[in-house]
């Protein structure tokens, strides 16, 4: 029998989403200096500006919320993450963060010196954020496949070898102190990366004596990709998948607000036991002791479950089949969109959806602001604002695809959500030819100047 995947849980508690107007959201939108971060979320009705931290808790997570054990050191709690952490990754040691970025700060701090190079496959903003913070460059070493947004590629998450190879040979011995692996690649789209190249890239690290580490805030989700996608994994269990995943690295970094499946926490798991040693130092003095590192103890044992849920096979299936849902819903309606799709977002291509709107009038961002006064809808603009200027020239660096992600929460929204979601964008492909012009920054900070840009709508002379 060939049944539809049908959600392996139901709602026991339901929060009020408030439906408003176009005409209230016309004027939110321009009060708001039309930035969609300064949108408070009682005008939003649909929020998909991330998928972070934004996802619903199970009951049992939520039992562990009374349970947990707030002791300073030697926490319940902390014990209990520690196995599962220990029992899914095959790490050794491990260390609580307060999230993803926290987890790259502490790590990092052991790892990088002034004038070093972390290849990697299009590193997270933070993550780059955190290399350049330490004046050492991130290598973008991902396959070419990846920036063509109709070719079909299964694993365009995947590091180009040759590329890496090319980088450990010619580099000066001791500096590049590590590589790094982002599964699944956000900033590729939500790619996922095979277990093949996952292999391949261990290798080639080993052949140069180079560890590997993995961006892990994704790695459920990269785990179902192998599953349904890579021939030889059909019939193994995602744990299996996510276990053999971590076998080839030396360590990983995590932001719990993805695939951990709670709204606030991370870590750093570690097979090394000096590398373990050091990052304590820094874990101590920027996050907590060691045993809670910037997590409450009840929210280390709400993460705990959250980790083992997420990497059960009917739950990936209802989260990433949803989110394919509603692409295939779009592209059933013509709209231009990222293909494959990615595990956590859909991502629009504006250049395809409103080439009439002049690229320095911040096309994205305009596609973004109509989604959100036509249905309520909040994505967010990954195009020429977040790319923001040169820091030279101090001209705008106009990136090679201007997309909308439309980042789905985790156990949130209905499949009636995803057809109002499509169905809105279809009205605004429908009238598209109308969009003539968009917008002109009026105010934006000296860098990251996505969250707080001020923006006046171009008026149509
Ligand atoms: N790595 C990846 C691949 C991420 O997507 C993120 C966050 C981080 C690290 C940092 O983790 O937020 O817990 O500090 N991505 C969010 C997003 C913010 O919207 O894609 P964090």
């Amino acid at each position: 029998m060939n049944l539809p995947y049908a959600e392996p849980y139901k709602t026991k508690m339901v929060e009020y989403i408030r439906p408003s107007t176009i005409e209230e959201r016309k004027q939110w939108i321009k009060e708001a200096d039309y930035n969609l971060f300064n949108l408070t979320s009682e005008k939003v009705f649909i929020d998909l500006l991330t998928d972070s931290g934004t996802g619903a808790m199970s009951d049992k997570q939520w039992g562990e919320m009374m349970v947990g054990d707030e002791s300073y050191a030697g926490s319940q709690s902390y014990l209990k993450l520690k196995e599962v952490v220990n029992r899914i990754t095959g790490f050794e040691y491990f260390l609580p963060t307060h999230q993803g970025r926290a987890a790259e700060n502490v790590l990092f701090s052991v790892l990088i010196k002034t004038g070093d190079i972390i290849p990697g496959n299009a590193h997270f903003d933070t993550t780059k954020g955190h290399i350049e913070f330490r004046n050492a460059t991130a290598l973008d070493c991902t396959i070419d496949e990846a920036f063509n947004t109709s070719i079909y590629h299964p694993f365009k998450g995947n590091i180009n070898i040759e590329k890496l190879e090319n980088a450990l040979r010619t580099t000066e011995k001791g500096k590049i102190p590590f590589v790094v692996l982002t599964v699944t690649c956000n900033t590729a789209g939500g790619q996922p990366v095979s277990m093949d190249n996952i292999k391949n890239v261990s290798a080639v690290c080993k052949k140069y004596g180079v560890p590997l580490y993995i961006d892990a805030a994704r790695f459920a989700e990269n785990a179902y990709f192998i599953k349904i996608r890579e021939e030889g994994y059909e019939d193994h269990s995602i744990k299996e998948i996510t276990k053999e995943m971590f076998s080839y690295a030396d360590g990983m970094t995590m932001s719990a607000k993805k695939d951990g499946l709670v709204n606030m926490g991370g870590f750093i798991a570690l097979r090394d036991e000096e590398v373990y040693k050091r990052a304590t130092v820094f874990n101590i003095m920027y996050e907590g002791f060691i045993t809670y590192g910037g997590m409450n103890g009840r929210d280390m044992g709400a993460l705990a479950v959250g980790l083992d849920e997420a990497t059960e096979f009917d739950y990936l299936e209802t989260r990433v089949e949803q989110v394919a849902f509603l692409g295939k819903q779009l592209v059933e309606y013509g709209v231009p969109v990222l293909e494959p799709f990615g595990g956590h977002a859909i991502f629009l291509d504006a250049n395809k959806f409103v080439p009439t709107i002049p690229r320095n009038e911040y096309r994205a961002q305009a596609l973004a602001i109509e989604l959100y006064i036509a249905g309520g809808i909040r994505s967010v603009e990954i195009g020429t604002i977040l790319a923001d200027r040169d820091p030279f020239t101090h001209k705008n660096r106009y990136p090679e695809l201007e997309l909308v992600r439309l980042a789905i929460p985790r156990r949130t929204y209905s499949l009636n959500h995803m057809r109002y979601i499509a169905a809105v964008i279809k009205e605004i492909y429908n009238t598209r030819s109308q969009a003539k012009r968009g917008y002109k920054i009026v105010d934006e900070a000296p860098i990251m100047r996505h969250f707080t840009v001020k923006l006046e709508k171009i008026i149509n002379e």
